[in-house]
């Protein structure tokens, strides 16, 4: 038997309407004041009123931060954490996409440790208790809801720092499918490819176990059974339920084991050239999976899942042609079209080597291997155009 430990997972709520258990599970957890990060997006599409409509049928108290930004630096986590100061609060609810949750979890960081966010790079550096946490996605991809980990770019650089500490993990998160209703179609795609990469590398990471290989197949059979009809705008209740579902599992399929080279190769993207989380992971996925083709415990993982697609009835596809075939109904366009440069791959493939995550690729990522990826990512037409 392998050697592994588990990490610990939140409490999952889960269902259509599963958010009217909110004040319930803030009771649960000892909460009378409670502050509701989220993003003025989230209040336009009306989820922070029929969330506090909730608490207040309960008597308990809340304050709203709505300020949170797209990909959160240190300075964001500051401003959430002292206007959080001036309140007297004793949960926090993380309403929104990742970067709410992201914020959510930073500002318990500074709330309860003190110091800044680059003081918690790493993992269990904070040594105070931290606030009980409720996380609440409203977006189908991060599983920000079920990691321990704030990811929280460092001013200037744009360096993503993960920070991460088992107190900062939610006690709660409710995945409600009605609330995911509102994405803006261009974020349903991009949150769904970015949780079938988690579902894919955490499935052939190094350090895949096997209990993060359970969260990974699930994962990847709910998200398969529904991203098609995601991407396309065609997706009901319960196809928005099974891609809420199997990002909570790739979540924690992450928390338990690692990603890989698309995430270490996409993070560059994001950094240098503003790509969007998931479209830079969507890109560099394909290429990464016929890299890791070689490996025989890699491919015979793809061989499995490929199987799987084709006996469920998803696609009679082999699963990397499957991958390429569904960014083609994406139609992300190509990473020159987004204007990354052939000129910047030396640089790319340098910040590439210096993730953590890329250290657990199946097949072992050298600068000239990440050069070449970057050199076919780039060369390759977008499969709709192939
Ligand atoms: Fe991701």
């Amino acid at each position: 038997m392998e050697i592994f430990t588990t990490r610990p997972s939140p409490r999952l709520v889960g269902g259509p309407g599963a958010l009217s258990q909110l004040a319930d599970c803030v009771k649960e957890i000892g909460g009378s004041h409670v502050l509701i990060v989220t993003d003025l997006g989230i209040v336009s599409a009306g989820h922070v009123e029929r969330a506090t409509s909730r608490l207040s049928e309960a008597g308990i108290e809340f304050t709203v931060y709505d300020a949170t930004h797209e990909s959160p630096g240190e300075s964001d986590i500051k401003a959430a954490a002292e206007f959080a100061r001036g309140v007297e609060v004793d949960c926090i609810v993380g309403l929104g996409g990742g970067s709410s949750m992201d914020t959510a979890k930073g500002c318990n960081f500074l709330l309860t440790n003190g110091g800044a966010m680059s003081d918690y790079k790493g993992y269990a550096l904070a040594r105070s208790p931290m606030l009980p946490f409720i996380a609440v996605p409203t977006t189908a991809g991060t599983g920000s809801e079920c990691q321990s980990y704030a990811v929280i770019s460092r001013d200037g650089s744009h360096e993503k720092m993960a920070c991460g500490d088992p107190k900062a993990l939610a006690k709660f998160a409710i995945l409600d499918p009605e609330l995911t209703e509102s994405m803006p179609q261009p974020v349903a795609i991009l949150t769904a490819l970015d949780a079938l990469a988690h579902a894919l590398e955490t499935a052939v990471c190094t350090r895949r176990n096997a209990f993060s290989s359970a969260f990974s197949r699930e994962a990847f059979l709910r998200i398969a059974s529904s991203i098609e009809a995601v991407l396309t705008d065609s997706a009901t209740l319960e196809d928005r339920g099974e891609m809420l579902l199997g990002a909570a599992f790739s979540g924690l399929a992450i928390e338990n084991s690692m990603l890989g080279a698309a995430h270490a190769s996409a993070n560059p993207l994001t950094a240098r050239f503003g790509l969007v989380h998931g479209k830079a992971v969507a890109i560099m996925l394909p290429h990464v999976m016929r890299v890791n083709d070689v490996d025989p415990e890699a491919r015979d993982t793809y061989d499995h899942y490929g199987e799987l697609l084709t006996r469920r009835g998803y696609a009679d596809l082999p699963l990397i042609d499957w991958v390429e075939a569904l960014l083609g109904i994406a139609d992300l366009g190509s990473l020159d079209e987004a204007g990354v440069k052939a000129a910047a791959i030396p640089e790319l493939a340098g910040d590439a080597t210096k993730q953590w995550t890329g250290q657990f690729n199946p097949r072992a990522m050298t600068e000239e291997g990440f050069v070449l990826l970057y050199k076919q990512a780039l060369e390759s037409l977008t499969p709709s155009t192939t």
